[in-house]
């Protein structure tokens, strides 16, 4: 009764806060930044190559290009969750910055005088370039500027026919960051933003050993830069994320005791660098534990969700997220088994919910014009945990 009475005032009170700050608008909520406002301006093709496009670079980077082709930046303009989203926001241009960040790759050129959202100006970009658009975040997004290629080498050890520099920004967070990381005053009145991987990564126990994100995202290798040159050490441009079955196993570890009445079951974050899942706000990942006893009769133990509610209008904030941080753990308890068996778990990463899929079907086109084959690619439901045993002790 008193708890009840407490989450109704609390409840009331939230609203009216957020009513009164949404009335009051103060500067910086809905500021855009460098980040959100404008697009990578205008880039030359750099001597020495075709084109500004992937294909081009292809061309000499092979395993590269084709390395890059099955990952999702890829796919960040085509990514009919993105096109479906895209359309329920009304075009809004700031999601191409990301998406699609050069200039070169957009209809409209965008600017904002005063930073700020209410005042976008669009002009036509007679230098679009459609092809380019459809290649996402394509090499060029994170490599040229002003007609010289960037990268983690020194240029004096490269004999490159076109002009190189080196740049620390590739070896460092910085250039994930870019887009993997908007703070909370871009947008909204959140710690740690909607998109807040960069945030995420900067605590617990994978920041505390050094690791960046190409440590888990982009594995070593070593190779020629192209073929006939010599072999160096680089990094495979797969980024392997929430679509990669292999990647996802690495999240979660289990332990399980049994102690007289009680199963208890630790769940650990112990494989992501940052919260997971991270990143988009509709995603969630739900394990499922189950037990087979000794004769073969399976029981549902417990389920737990790792998610975030958030509340979008009148203004952005979290309602709720539990969310393991990297390293954290939590814990489920629950009535020992009758029988004697053995302890189980299922995982299911889920883009959104069936509702917000329905949604998107039924209102933005969404799998329009996709074939079967590129529906199952974009399934909203992925397991990657299928009846994986936890030892008991
Ligand atoms: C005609 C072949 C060719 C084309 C086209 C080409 N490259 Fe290169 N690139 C090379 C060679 C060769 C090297 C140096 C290899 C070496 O010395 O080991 C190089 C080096 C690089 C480096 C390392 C730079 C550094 O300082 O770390 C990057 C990054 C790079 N290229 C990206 C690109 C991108 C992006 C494109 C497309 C816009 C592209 N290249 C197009 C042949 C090419
Ligand atoms: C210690 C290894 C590790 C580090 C460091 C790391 N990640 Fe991850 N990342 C993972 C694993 C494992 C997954 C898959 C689980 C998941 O979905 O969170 C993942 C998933 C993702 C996803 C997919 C979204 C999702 O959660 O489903 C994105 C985006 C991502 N990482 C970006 C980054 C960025 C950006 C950085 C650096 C700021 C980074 N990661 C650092 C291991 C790491
Ligand atoms: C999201 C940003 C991003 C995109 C997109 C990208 N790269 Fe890279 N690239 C990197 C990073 C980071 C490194 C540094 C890896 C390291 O530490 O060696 C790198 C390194 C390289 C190198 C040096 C060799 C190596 O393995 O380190 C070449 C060549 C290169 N990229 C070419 C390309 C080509 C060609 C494309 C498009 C097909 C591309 N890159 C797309 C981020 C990117
Ligand atoms: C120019 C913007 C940009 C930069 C720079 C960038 N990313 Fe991304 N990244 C994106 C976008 C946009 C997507 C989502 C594509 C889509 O819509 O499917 C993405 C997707 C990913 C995913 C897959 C997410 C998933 O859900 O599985 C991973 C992992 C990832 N990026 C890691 C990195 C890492 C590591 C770096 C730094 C080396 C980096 N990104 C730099 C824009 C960027
Ligand atoms: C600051 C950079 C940035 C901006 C601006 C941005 N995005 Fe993204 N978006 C990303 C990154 C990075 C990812 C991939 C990983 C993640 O979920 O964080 C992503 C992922 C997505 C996904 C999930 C794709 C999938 O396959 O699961 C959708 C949908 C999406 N964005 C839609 C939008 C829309 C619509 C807008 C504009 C309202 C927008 N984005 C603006 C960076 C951005």
């Amino acid at each position: 009764m008193l708890m009840k009475k407490i989450f109704i005032i609390t409840g009331i009170s939230s609203l009216l806060i957020v009513s009164i700050i949404y009335l009051l608008n103060p500067a910086g909520i809905y500021q855009l930044s460098e980040k959100t406002a404008r697009y990578i301006p205008h880039q030359e093709v750099p001597s020495g190559t075709a084109s500004l496009k992937a294909k081009d670079c292809g061309a000499c980077h092979m395993e590269i290009y084709q390395e890059w082709q099955t990952s999702l930046h890829s796919k960040a303009f085509i990514d009919p969750f993105f096109t479906a989203y895209l359309k329920k926001d009304k075009g809004d241009p700031t999601c191409s910055v990301c998406h699609t960040p050069l200039e070169n790759q957009s209809p409209i050129i965008l600017s904002s005088e005063s930073g700020s959202y209410d005042d976008l100006e669009t002009v036509p970009n007679p230098d679009f370039d459609p092809d380019l658009q459809k290649e996402g975040v394509t090499c060029a997004a994170c490599h040229v500027k002003d007609g010289v290629i960037f990268g983690p080498y020194q240029e004096k050890v490269l004999n490159a026919p076109h002009p190189v520099a080196y740049d620390d920004k590739f070896l460092s967070k910085a250039l994930c960051k870019q887009c993997h990381e908007v703070p909370s005053k871009d947008f909204s009145l959140m710690n740690e933003g909607i998109c807040g991987t960069g945030m995420e990564s900067n605590t617990g126990i994978w920041s505390a050993r050094g690791f960046i994100c190409q440590d888990c995202h982009m594995p070593t290798v070593n190779r020629p830069l192209m073929s006939g040159f010599p072999a160096r050490e680089g990094r495979k441009h797969t980024w392997p994320g929430a679509y990669s079955t292999s990647q996802l196993q690495k999240v979660f570890s289990f332990r399980a005791e049994m102690r007289e009445d009680n199963l208890t079951i630790r769940i650990t974050n112990s494989g992501a660098g940052h919260k997971a899942p991270t990143g988009d706000a509709d995603r969630f990942i739900i394990l499922d534990f189950f037990w087979i006893s000794d004769k073969g009769q399976k029981t549902q133990l417990e389920s737990i969700e790792f998610k975030r509610q958030v509340v979008w209008q009148p203004i952005m904030f979290v309602l709720s997220d539990n969310r393991l941080s990297p390293g954290e753990s939590t814990h489920i308890t629950v009535t020992k088994p009758s029988d004697s068996g053995t302890l189980y778990v299922n995982g299911t990463y889920h883009v959104m919910t069936e509702r917000s899929f329905n949604r998107l079907k039924d209102n933005y086109d969404l799998y329009e014009g996709l074939g079967e084959n590129l529906k199952n690619e974009w399934n909203i439901q992925r397991p990657f945990i299928e009846q994986q045993k936890i030892d008991v002790h």
